[in-house]
């Protein structure tokens, strides 16, 4: 196992997917539509969360291409986040994935409307998967609903916008990370084990996983905003001093610890699977991500 041959496959066949499904509808005449929400999401992120797809996949023993459509809509709603996070009245933001921000290329009113139709677009293409048990598609979509929404990751950005104003406990902290990246992080997991046709066991796995992976990641965005640089990040950095983030309740050095130990927990998680090797690389390499 190559982890960086592997994540280079896995993201290689999600972009050819969304390119595929994109290029179909390029006659159509709001073709402006289309090309701001193929700038974002063809700006080249990391793909953790179709990788993650893909691989709980392949973990229950089912080809991994199966988890395409949810890898890609997954993709898609993690990018119309993005999108409207960046917006002037959210985080405020110029740069994303190494570009200017959709709405300095688009204007706030295009770029509002790519995000709207990213999210609603992915739903339509979550559907289209083929299932070992077609009675699971109302699952995943309930479950892409509710992560993706007013009680995941939207729920999450209310309270981030929220939490601007007073300081908050750990608790709080946790619970925001949580929903607005912890959230779609489940979903990916989970819809890959739905995708492979795995059992309850192998779910409730992939969902205790995600959950530490979810954290571990969110912690360390928040230390890259102190310790990266935008070259390597592909967005501005120093931009979350106002922010309840964990960097500002413990500082940089308990932060990498946390880190440390939710990658562990998720890693613990892991045990009831065959061949977990791929997963456990990459979980270990995000502690020490730059990017
Ligand atoms: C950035 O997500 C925003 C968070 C949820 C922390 P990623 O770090 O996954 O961004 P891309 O997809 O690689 O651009
Ligand atoms: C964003 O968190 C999480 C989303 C749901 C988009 P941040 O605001 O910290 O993400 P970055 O740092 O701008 O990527
Ligand atoms: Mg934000
Ligand atoms: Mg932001
Ligand atoms: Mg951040």
């Amino acid at each position: 196992m190559n982890l960086e041959e592997q994540c280079r496959e896995y993201r290689k066949y999600v972009e050819d997917y969304l390119k595929k499904h994109y290029e179909a509808l390029s006659d159509q005449p709001q073709k402006l539509l289309f090309d701001a929400m193929q700038y974002s999401l063809m700006a080249g992120g990391k793909r953790l969360r179709p990788i993650l797809a893909f691989e709980f996949c392949r973990m229950c023993g089912r080809d991994w291409k199966k988890a395409a459509p949810f890898a890609a809509a997954i993709e898609m709603i993690h990018t119309y986040s993005l999108i409207h996070d960046d917006l002037p009245c959210m985080d405020n933001d110029d740069y994303r994935r190494g570009r200017l921000t959709n709405h300095k290329v688009y204007g706030e009113g295009m770029a509002v409307l790519a995000g709207d139709a990213l999210l609603t677009d992915a739903f339509g293409i979550a559907a289209s998967a083929d299932l070992p048990k077609p009675e699971d598609m109302a699952t995943a979509i309930g479950v892409l609903s509710e992560c993706a929404g007013s009680v995941g990751m939207v729920g999450g950005q209310v309270l981030d916008i929220m939490s601007e104003e007073r300081e908050l406990t750990e608790q709080e902290v946790l619970d925001i990370q949580n929903r607005k990246t912890g959230c779609l992080i489940s979903a990916a997991c989970a819809l890959g084990v739905i995708a492979g046709g795995g059992s309850e066991k192998q779910y409730d796995a992939a969902c205790q996983f995600a959950a530490g992976l979810g954290l571990a990641f969110q912690i360390r965005d928040d230390m890259l905003d102190v310790i990266g640089t935008q070259a390597e990040l592909g967005k501005a950095t120093g931009v979350d001093t106002g922010k309840n983030t964990f960097v500002k309740l413990y500082g940089l050095k308990r932060c990498e610890e946390l880190v440390a130990s939710y990658t562990n927990y998720a890693i613990d998680a892991l045990n009831i699977f065959e061949d977990t090797a791929f997963l456990k690389a990459l979980a270990k390499s995000l502690t020490e991500r730059r990017v």
